[in-house]
């Protein structure tokens, strides 16, 4: 990682911790271990999904493949848009049945074997920690609501 980008990434820190009282904010389903999952990421899956976790260009258009580009898990793309779980079975299994339509093919490497469960859940609380906090605090509603 180039210092500047270290610097910047470590000032993002800083507002979110700020903007969050002090304190990362979760949506509750995923490890605090954000240090150890930036250093997974950076190995196991920004190839792909980009060292600012900004997706391959075009990650809308297929391949002449027809299979997807990696697309960005920043605020950008729409791994926001899904719960944890859901997120942590496509890192584990791959994009696969059923949650994908039988036989799609697909670019997204299951990681089953190369990580373990509790080093997927970092990553995505890396992930996690880069969303703006409007979004977190969203998915905190939508995804694990306070009990009534
Ligand atoms: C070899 C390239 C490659 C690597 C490495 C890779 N991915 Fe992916 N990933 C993709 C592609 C391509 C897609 C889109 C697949 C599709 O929709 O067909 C994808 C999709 C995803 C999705 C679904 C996003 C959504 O909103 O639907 C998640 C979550 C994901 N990747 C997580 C990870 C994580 C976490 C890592 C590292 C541990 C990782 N990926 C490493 C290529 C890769």
């Amino acid at each position: 990682m180039s210092s500047a980008r270290f610097l910047r990434s470590v000032t993002l820190a800083g507002v979110l911790f700020a903007v969050a009282g002090c304190k990362p904010q979760s949506d509750g389903q995923t490890s605090a271990d954000v240090p150890n999952g930036e250093q997974l990421y950076t190995v196991h899956c920004a190839n792909c999904h980009g060292p600012s976790l900004e997706g391959e260009p075009d990650w809308r258009q297929r391949k002449a493949n027809g299979r997807l580009p990696a697309p960005p898990h920043d605020a950008s793309g729409h791994t926001w848009h899904h719960p944890i779980d859901m997120l942590f079975r496509m890192t584990r299994d791959g994009i696969v049945p059923p949650l994908a339509p039988d036989g799609y093919q697909s670019d997204m490497p299951a990681f089953a074997g190369t990580l373990a469960d509790n080093e997927i859940r970092a990553v995505l609380s890396y992930i996690e920690s880069r969303w703006p906090a409007e979004i977190r605090q969203m998915r905190a509603q939508r995804f694990n609501p306070p009990a009534p």
